[in-house]
């Protein structure tokens, strides 16, 4: 079972990419499944076919799916945003302000990844490729799960059952609107839809994700950036596809320009992305949507590579013994590209707090961390190197 996550910037070529690789594993007689959790969904008019909200054939083992990320998130959502509704009503918040913050960004797509998993566990497909929303967006939801868990656990703090006791006494002292069971099971259904993405998605063995980019120097950055991020999360990518390369064959001295540039840029991505796949694809001289021509580009793009196989596994991070020291453990987390500035380790009870630039992750340390306390952090060759031990003072 495999699960591929194209993402990059927006217009770089993604859901391009992304119906080829499913049309390539789908001739390669995979049962391959690919859909959008992009709201502006554009795989029919990639592969110039109707589709809807639940998967349709488009050739043989191939179906595709532009998820009805509005639908899910009422079916899911419904009763505790009419809560939330009330609550914000009660404190004298109103009108469509109160009702945008009853849905928290991105939240409307988590809901798409929730399908993500339904496939995987439906056991239907052998390959499922996911046309992901642009970078930014699909950084934050992808580490939604996490982010949720701890917002719910803030927002609904008293376990079902606490708040049956609850409840009665505080209506009598206060107005406030209580959350009635209605809620309560909606809380679980979301909790229930929640279970099981991140272990999917952060598991190599089926999970990678592929960075598509242009050969622009901005591009690049972002691209670069998301591997960091995704790498900081857990997330395995395996590949970086550049697309849009001019091809050799151009000789008109307008483009030589250009094709040196490009040249330059096409060796910082190799150095940047060194342990992952780097794959080019051609400018090709028309726009390369049906079915026909997105065959050539999965021709072009994989060649005679299987494109499910795992082109490059990285662990996210690894617990290790520090020599030397007796009963010091290291955490170490690959984190590429980032800047011995721009990282900040925290650690806050049992939880580790990593940050990098605007993005952090929260990480339940596992037993063996959790009675250490932070020595030092070091930052070397792309990895985080956070040692954790018996504090000196307590030494025996
Ligand atoms: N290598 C290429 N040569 C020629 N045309 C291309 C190439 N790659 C993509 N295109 C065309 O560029 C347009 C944009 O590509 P695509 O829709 O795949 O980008 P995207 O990253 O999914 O965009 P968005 O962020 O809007 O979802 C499409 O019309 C596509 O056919
Ligand atoms: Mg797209």
């Amino acid at each position: 079972m495999r699960v591929i996550l194209v993402t990059g910037k927006g217009g770089v070529g993604k859901t391009t990419v992304s119906a080829a690789t499913a049309l390539r594993s789908a001739d390669l007689g995979k049962r391959t499944l690919v859909m959008s959790t992009d709201p502006a969904h554009s795989l029919a008019d990639a592969f110039q076919v109707d589709l809807g909200d639940q998967p349709s054939p488009v050739v043989d083992n191939l179906h595709a799916q532009q998820i009805d990320a509005q639908q899910r998130l009422e079916e899911s959502w419904g009763a505790v945003r009419d809560h939330l509704t009330d609550i914000f009503d009660w404190s004298g918040l109103k009108g469509i302000e109160a009702e945008e913050l009853t849905v928290f960004p991105g939240m409307d797509e988590l809901f798409s990844l929730a399908s993500v998993r339904d496939h995987v566990r439906s056991g239907e497909y052998d390959a499922i490729i996911v046309d992901c929303a642009p970078t930014a967006e699909t950084l934050r939801l992808l580490s939604l799960p996490e982010v949720m868990s701890w917002y719910m656990e803030k927002m609904f703090p008293v376990g079902r059952r606490m708040a049956k006791v609850v409840r009665p006494v505080l209506s009598r002292v206060s107005s406030m609107p209580m959350a009635d069971d209605e809620v309560f099971a909606a809380v679980a259904r979301f909790y229930e839809r929640l279970d099981g993405i991140r272990e999917i998605l952060s598991d190599p063995d089926t999970t990678t994700a592929r960075l598509v980019m242009n050969p622009e120097k901005m591009v690049i950055s972002e691209a670069r950036r998301t591997f960091t991020y995704l790498g900081l999360f857990g997330y395995t990518v395996d590949s970086a596809i550049v697309n849009r390369v001019l091809p050799e064959r151009v000789t008109d001295p307008y483009f030589r320009r250009w094709r040196e540039i490009q040249q330059g840029h096409l060796e910082t991505v190799r150095e940047g992305f060194s342990g992952v796949d780097v794959s080019t694809l051609r400018l090709f001289d028309e726009e390369m949507v049906g079915i026909d021509r997105l065959r050539v580009v999965g021709e072009e793009l994989f060649g005679e590579r299987d494109p499910t196989e795992r082109f490059a596994t990285a662990r996210p991070f690894r617990v290790e013994d520090v020599e030397g020291d007796e009963g010091d453990v290291a955490l170490v987390v690959s984190v590429p590209f980032a800047e011995a500035a721009e990282v900040d380790v925290l650690r806050h009870d049992d939880e580790l707090f990593i940050t990098v630039g605007p993005y952090r992750r929260s990480m339940m340390l596992p037993d063996s961390l959790k009675r250490r306390e932070v020595l030092k952090a070091k930052l070397a060759g792309g990895e985080l190197r956070v040692v954790f031990g018996i504090a000196h003072g307590n030494r025996p």
